[in-house]
């Protein structure tokens, strides 16, 4: 606290005489600024004077993370002014004079905060102060995609400001491979380098500075090797990762298709692109060796906990027992933070432990996009017969997803995707045969849905190719076509407690679907050159880690004598309400107030083994595990309890202190009746599926290509929500991602469609050319609403898993801009099915609304190149 009024703004600015020094105002506070500050920006500023709420997201004024409020006395108008700035592109000597109200500032010394607004207080990895002889570390990278290392030459690097170490593959006192499922990946490059953004060093150096500084002049020698740079060129060139192909087979496609019992047979590709995580927080550790080297802790930023003890302990040749991993929280992870973020640890550890000193790596922005692996893109090649009503009889499909130069989780990732392939359609006949591409680009890896999302719109493409050929609306050709209760899948499993119905006439209504078409025909009849657009599109998503011993979890509940409680369990906070919803579930346990529930922070010397906190499962599996050991303490407690001698909570718990109960417990929880055999291709791999649909609206200026959201309205079975307020957020924020995902998000990499960018790099590497959503992509009217009157009795409080289930919806968005573009080609006499990749962006949607402007330069087919 300790921002100015406005009143009192101006009249310290109008008072404000040159007194010889340069001072800003930070938060109302007056500040002499120093000499020799001339390279800092105000960004580094505000840290280094101890508010870290002002964030470090991108460095290149696209993300937002470090918005501050600057206002300044103008001497003509006489009136103060105030503008939001990016304080990462602001050098300090620019603010000389004015006010800056950082986070850690809103509000006014009368009234407060403000009760939703945040503190800039909550720590992350980069904020966490450093030991003081703390070293920072920058990555050498490789600059070429696939090559042969012929040499390092480091003495540049050496001579270098503040440089204290260069560790190369030759360094690590462990093993140097890695990886979660297969160790296929080095954590320092040691030969051949396999990507551009490949680890092959790290450089430790005073600052951060100094180590990028350093590392920049380590000079490699390559002699480069031929690249594959797509998934077609993979299937082209047979490059798979080894064992990754998986088939799964229902009923007899062959047969169908010859039985003439198809009225019609449709063919088609699609592609999907990739995503950048963009978590808000890049890829950040700081470790330290304890005892000479005896032990090693870190804070990472990290889903995995466990997976960083286990990396760091792999590399250095130590016992797990040995390394301490904690993580209090996380500025988002969306999968990118599960496996990926471990690579980073386990390189800084290398220096720390030989150093004997703490080390700290944090990503920049460009190095964390180009480096961490993305989404995967997809290819989807279908075939499928259906009869002239619209019932689906058959569906052969090809799956491929770009896996990147190491396996990371990219098999889990395809067979998740490949169960996910029917969306929420009955198919009789079903064969989907997948693999996994090997391209010499970083490790895709986990991202909210886990292939999920890319197979459901492939599904969602094949059904509206199927609605054109039968000239109808997609809308009743998916009601036609939807599983029930007791449906069989493709996979084996047997549909039950199905809701898909009933969430999808409830989103019909709320969203009126009639009058939403007869409205958006209207306003097409009227208009030439803009047109809108709607679709609905339904999504069933499986809850469970398709790997069965995953499911699994660990918490230890402490119970202290003032009645308060601590919880720590395996799963981490990200921003997703985590922690909120497992101390309410200790509180309802022990009948307290929620205040009295504390979760401090994620450690791998509380819990164990924890599964990493991803597949949507967390709140299911560590409630649960909180439940178990609450139940345990308080059935050691009952006989006290039932005396009936207290009062209060606290003085239950004090009466059982000296009674010598024991009052703390470690609880689990193992996910029952769940498991798959991949050799029969059968089995029961979720336990259960959330259920949603989304209805959006679209406005397109055919012209030039842009759009905007008029409307989006999602209806969800999430069972009994144990927090409504968190789970439509949740809702809110996987639509919003899955929208950009859809339409705005498109990764440009250096491939045989662009060859103006050099071949593996990465030319979207920062939000300036890589379009995040933001405010102005929030759809005009946002309704979300949580199914009534429904339950899960075999989840913890009949609730359902939230996090991964929503973002597909956002594909609602690519389906209505579709729509629209449909209306334009309809008006040049274009009726047939077209293609439109994802995201479907400005140019994409521009060339594909035909007309004689781009008939002079392409076919009315004509898809804009993407890199998948
Ligand atoms: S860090 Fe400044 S806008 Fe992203």
């Amino acid at each position: 606290m300790g921002s100015l009024t406005r009143a009192e703004e101006e009249e310290t600015a109008a008072a404000e005489e040159w007194s010889g020094e340069a001072v800003v105002y930070v938060n109302g506070v007056r500040r002499v600024l120093p000499d020799g500050l001339a390279h800092l920006t105000l960004l580094q500023y505000l840290r280094d004077i101890g508010l870290p709420g002002t964030k470090l997201g991108c460095g290149e004024g696209g993300c937002g993370a470090c918005t501050v409020m600057v206002s300044c006395y103008d001497q003509t108008t006489k009136k103060t002014q105030h503008f939001a700035i990016n304080a990462c592109l602001a050098p300090l000597y620019s603010v000389e004079g004015m006010h800056i109200i950082t986070v850690e500032g809103i509000g006014n010394r009368q009234r407060g905060l403000h009760p939703i607004q945040v503190t800039g207080e909550a720590e992350y990895t980069d904020d966490t102060p450093t030991p003081p002889n703390t070293l920072h570390a920058a990555l050498v990278l490789s600059t070429k995609a696939h090559a042969r290392i012929l040499s390092i030459d480091a003495s540049l690097a050496k001579s270098s400001p503040g440089f204290a170490g260069l560790f190369l593959s030759k360094d690590v006192p462990g093993a140097n491979h890695t990886g979660p499922v297969i160790h296929d990946e080095e954590v320092f490059a040691s030969d051949v380098v396999t990507c551009v953004g490949q680890i092959v060093g790290l450089v430790v150096a005073d600052t951060h500075d100094n180590a990028k500084a350093a590392a920049n002049k380590v000079n490699i020698e390559y002699s480069e090797l031929p690249a594959i740079l797509s998934i077609e060129e993979a299937v082209k060139a047979g490059s798979f990762h080894p064992n990754s192909k998986r088939c799964l087979v229902k009923g007899n496609v062959e047969q169908y298709f010859l039985s003439g019992a198809c009225d019609r047979i449709i063919e088609g590709e699609v592609q999907v692109g990739g995503q950048e995580h963009f978590y808000m927080e890049p890829q950040s550790t700081l470790v330290w060796p304890v005892d000479s080297g005896n032990e090693i802790h870190m804070i990472s930023s990290t889903q995995a906990p466990q997976k960083h003890q286990k990396y760091v302990a792999n590399v250095l040749g130590l016992p797990q027992s040995r390394v301490v991993c904690k993580t209090k929280r996380i500025g988002g992870g969306f999968g990118g933070k599960e496996t990926r973020s471990a690579i980073f640890a386990a390189a800084a550890s290398v220096a720390a432990y030989c150093l004997r000193q703490p080390v700290k790596l944090v990503l920049d922005r460009d190095i964390d996009m180009m480096t961490t692996g993305q989404r995967h893109s997809f290819l989807g090649k279908y075939k499928v017969g259906f009869t002239n009503d619209g019932k689906i009889l058959a569906l052969d499909l090809d799956v491929y997803n770009n896996g990147g130069h190491s396996h990371d989780l990219s098999l889990p990732v395809l067979e998740r995707a490949m169960f996910h392939s029917d969306n929420v359609y009955d198919i009789p006949n079903v064969r989907v045969n997948g693999q996994v591409c090997f391209t010499n680009f970083p490790s895709n890896t986990a991202f909210r849905g886990f292939g999920g999302p890319q197979a459901m719109l492939i599904a969602e493409n094949w059904i509206q190719h199927m609605a054109t050929e039968l000239k109808r609306s997609p809308e009743e050709i998916k009601e036609l076509n939807f599983q029930s209760e007791g449906s069989v899948l493709h996979y084996g499993q047997l549909l039950q407690n199905c809701t898909i119905h009933s969430v999808w006439d409830e989103l019909k209504v709320s969203c009126n679907f009639m009058e939403a078409r007869k409205a958006v025909i209207d306003f097409n009849n009227n208009n030439r050159w803009r047109k809108r657009g709607i679709a609905m599109v339904p999504t069933k998503f499986g809850i469970s880690f398709t790997t069965k011993f995953m499911n699994q979890a660990g918490a230890l509940v402490q119970v202290y004598t003032d009645g308060t409680v601590l919880v720590t369990h395996g799963g981490v906070e990200m921003g997703q309400g985590l922690h909120t919803k497992v101390a309410q579930v200790a509180a309802s346990s022990f009948n307290i107030p929620l205040s009295s529930v504390f979760i401090s922070e994620t450690s791998t010397d509380k819990v164990p083994n924890a599964t990493p906190t991803a597949a949507s499962a967390s709140s299911d599996l560590y409630g649960a595990a909180v439940l178990d050991a609450c139940q345990q303490i308080m059935a050691r407690m009952e006989p006290v309890a039932s005396r009936g001698n207290h009062k209060s909570f606290a003085e239950l718990v004090l009466a059982c202190y000296l009674e010598r109960i024991d009052l703390s417990a470690h609880g689990f929880y193992i996910t029952p009746d769940v498991g798959f055999d991949w050799v029969s291709g059968k089995g029961t791999p979720f336990y259960y599926f959330t259920y949603g649909a989304a209805f959006a609206e679209v406005e397109i200026d055919t012209l030039t290509g842009d759009f905007h959201t008029r409307t989006v309205d999602i209806v969800m079975d999430l069972g009994c929500s144990i927090n409504p307020a968190i789970d439509i957020g949740q809702i809110e924020g996987g639509f919003i991602q899955g929208l950009g995902w859809a339409a705005l998000e498109e990764l440009k990499w250096g491939d045989d469609n662009h060859k103006w960018i050099r071949p593996g790099h990465l030319f979207t590497c920062g939000p300036g050319s890589y379009k995040i959503p933001s405010v102005n992509d929030i759809p005009l009217n946002f309704k979300v609403s949580l199914l009534k009157g429904v339950s899960n009795p075999k989840v913890i409080h009949s609730s359902k898993a939230v996090g991964e289930p929503p973002f597909f919806l956002g594909s609602a968005v690519l389906f209505a801009i579709k729509d629209a573009i449909s209306a334009a080609r309809a008006e040049e006499g274009h009726f047939e099915w077209f293609p439109l990749d994802s995201p479907a962006t400005p140019e994409r949607i521009r060339m594909a609304c035909v007309d004689s402007i781009t008939k002079k330069f392409a076919s009315v087919y004509y898809r804009p190149k993407l890199s998948v």
